[in-house]
């Protein structure tokens, strides 16, 4: 498969890498020619512009800040050119709180669809770049489940592909609506996390939870 990715941070480092080492053809276009030319050096991806990056291949992911997708993908082209195309959405809105900077409106991943007429995949956003990068991504209770909301089957099936060439467990979990949820209980994580709590702890095993 073909990449592109946006950004040349600890996420687009972390699937990057990890593609290029399940054998995905990566190119990486940051706004900084250098730090481009490092992470692609690093990881095996190709170097290139966020225009490059932004049309390479099957599916783009823009591994940005929420606020920096649309306007990145503005620099390129009309954000409808991006129609059609399958985006992956990792980003978190999330701000000190924690809170969702997308307001109580749709979320991240349903505005980037709605702004361009992308097939817009989240997936990837609830754990950090230091899980995405263990080669596997696998812990005492096996592989690390990978969410993925979306509604179209094409790009739903290449995401998963994606995530379990990292060495990942992929589910459908839900049409892209869903990705709401998702971006919600990220940031509610977020906070459990920072705040030095466990939240496996408030899971009983679904036996246990009765009719
Ligand atoms: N870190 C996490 O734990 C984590 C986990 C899941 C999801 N995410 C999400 O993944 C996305 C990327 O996070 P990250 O951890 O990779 O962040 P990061 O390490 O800070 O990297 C961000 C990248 O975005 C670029 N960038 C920032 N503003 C830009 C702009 N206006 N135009 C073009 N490029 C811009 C930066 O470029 P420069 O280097 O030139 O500044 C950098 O390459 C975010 O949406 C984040 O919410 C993060």
């Amino acid at each position: 498969m073909r990449v592109g990715i946006l950004g040349t941070g600890a996420m687009a480092r972390a699937l990057g890498g990890g593609w290029v080492r399940a054998g995905h053809e990566v190119l990486v276009g940051g706004r900084d020619p250098e730090r481009t030319a490092a992470l692609a050096a690093s990881t095996g991806a190709r170097p290139g512009t966020l225009a490059e990056a932004a049309r390479f291949g099957d599916a783009t992911l823009p591994a940005l800040p929420y606020d920096a997708v649309l306007p990145a993908l503005g620099s390129v082209g009309p954000v409808d050119s991006f129609g059609g195309r399958i985006l992956i959405d990792c980003t978190n809105a999330v701000g000190p709180g924690p809170v969702l900077t997308t307001g109580e409106g749709p979320g991240a991943a349903r505005t980037l669809a709605a702004a361009t007429g992308a097939r817009v995949v989240k997936a990837f956003n609830h754990v950090t770049p230091a899980v995405w990068s263990r080669t596997p991504p696998v812990f005492a209770d096996g592989p690390v489940a990978v969410p993925l909301c979306g509604d179209d089957e094409e790009a739903l099936a290449l995401v998963s592909t994606l995530a379990a060439d990292l060495g990942c467990a992929p589910f459908v979990a839900g049409p892209l609506a869903h990705a709401d949820l998702l971006e919600a209980t990220t940031a509610f994580l977020i906070g459990l996390w920072t705040s030095g709590r466990d939240p496996r702890a408030m899971l009983p095993p679904p036996a246990a939870l009765g009719g």
